[in-house]
C-alpha cells in the first residue's frame, strides 16, 4: 500500500518565484534554472518512492493531447496525481473537443484556463503551444509542437538522464536518425549548448538534416559540431548516442535504414561507458535486443520523465499560487 509521506514537501520558501511562467522551448533555461529542477527531480524521486505527496491536493492540471502520445501525456497525469493533484484529459483533442466544430486553440485556451492551473498541450503546429501561451491565463507546457518544433520537456528528462550518469561539461552526443523533424533532438541540442566543451555529431542522410536554425545557434554559442552520413564512423567517439525514429517511407531509394540503426557492429564500436539514449517510440532504428545491453538507458528516460514532469509542475504552481 501506498504511504503519503508530508514531512517530504515540495513547496518553496516565500520569495523565490520561478523565472518560468510558460514552458515552450528548451532555450528559456538557464544552468542555474536546470540545476534547480534537477534538485526538485531528486526530491520527486524520494517522493514517489515513498508514496507520493498531498501538497498539491487543489490543483488541476489540464492535458489538451492533439496527437497521439504515451510516455508524455501519461507521465504528465501521473506527475499530477503523485503530487496529490488532479487531472481533466483529452488524449484526442483533434476529435473530443470543440477543434472539431472550428474552434481555434486560443479560444480552447482561454475557457480551460479557467478550469485548470497548468495546461499541458500537444499540437501539431509548430508554434501552436506559443500560441496558446499568449491567451492563457493560467501556465502553458508544450508537450511537442508540429513537425520539426520543439519538445521542451523532453528534453529536460534527456539532459536529466545524462546528468545522473555523469557530469554536464565535455560530452561528445551523437544525433542519429530523422534529425530534420526530431524536435526532442532539436530542443535537446538547445540545452547541451549552455555547457562547456560540448561536440555534437548529427547523423542523417543529408536531406532529413537537422534544420539550420540549430546550426546557427550552436554557432552562436560556440558548439563544435559536425554533420555525418556515417554512423558507424562516430559510433566510437560519443560518450551519448541520442537514437531517434527513421521511417523507412522518408528514404531515398538506395538508402537503408539500416544503415542508420543500432546493431551488433555499433555496439561493438561504442565506448564501454557510453549511453544509449531514444525519446521513443521507436521503430526499425533500434531493435529490442539493445534493450539488455547496460548502456541501454531508454527505459530509464521514460521513468525520469515522471519526475522531471513533477519538478517541473511544483515550479510553475509554486509561482502562481
Ligand atoms: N517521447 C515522447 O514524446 O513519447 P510520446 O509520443 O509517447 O509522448
Amino acid at each position: 500500500m501506498n504511504v503519503v509521506v508530508p514531512h517530504l514537501r515540495v513547496v518553496p520558501q516565500p520569495g523565490s518565484p520561478s523565472p518560468l511562467r510558460h514552458v515552450i522551448e528548451a532555450q528559456q533555461f538557464t544552468v542555474p534554472l536546470l540545476m534547480d529542477l534537477f534538485d526538485r527531480t531528486r526530491l520527486m524521486e524520494r517522493i514517489v518512492a515513498r508514496g507520493g505527496t498531498l501538497d498539491y491536493q487543489n490543483r488541476i492540471l489540464a492535458a489538451l493531447f492533439y496527437q497521439p502520445s504515451t510516455r508524455t501525456r501519461f507521465s504528465f497525469e501521473s506527475a499530477m496525481y503523485r503530487l496529490g493533484g488532479r487531472v481533466l484529459s483529452t488524449e484526442h483533442a483533434r476529435v473530443f473537443s470543440s477543434e472539431i466544430e472550428g474552434e481555434q486553440v486560443e479560444d480552447s485556451i482561454r475557457v480551460i484556463g479557467n478550469y485548470a492551473d497548468v495546461i499541458v498541450i500537444r499540437h501539431p503546429e509548430e508554434g501552436g503551444a506559443q500560441r496558446a501561451a499568449q491567451v492563457s491565463p493560467v501556465p502553458v507546457i508544450s508537450a511537442g509542437d508540429g513537425n520539426g518544433g520543439q519538445h521542451p520537456t523532453q528534453a529536460l528528462l534527456d539532459l536529466y538522464t545524462i546528468y545522473r550518469e555523469r557530469p554536464l561539461n565535455g560530452l561528445t552526443i551523437a544525433f542519429i536518425g530523422e534529425l530534420d523533424r526530431a524536435r526532442t533532438a532539436r530542443s535537446l541540442a538547445y540545452l547541451l549548448a549552455k555547457f562547456d566543451r560540448m561536440k555534437i555529431f548529427f547523423v542523417s542522410p543529408p536531406e532529413l538534416q537537422v534544420k539550420p536554425d540549430i546550426l546557427e545557434y550552436l554557432e552562436r554559442h560556440g558548439v563544435q559540431y559536425e554533420l555525418e552520413t556515417n554512423f558507424e564512423a562516430v559510433a566510437g567517439e560519443a560518450d551519448v548516442i541520442y537514437q531517434t525514429r527513421i521511417r523507412p517511407e522518408r528514404l531515398t531509394g538506395i538508402q537503408d535504414p539500416r544503415q542508420y540503426a543500432i546493431d551488433s557492429g555499433i555496439l561493438r564500436r561504442m565506448k564501454g561507458n557510453a549511453m544509449i539514449l531514444h525519446p521513443l517510440p521507436r521503430t526499425v532504428e533500434l531493435d529490442k535486443s539493445v534493450d539488455d545491453d547496460p548502456r541501454a538507458l531508454y527505459f530509464r528516460q521514460a521513468i525520469n520523465g515522471l519526475y522531471v514532469r513533477m519538478a517541473l509542475l511544483t515550479m510553475l504552481l509554486d509561482s502562481c499560487r
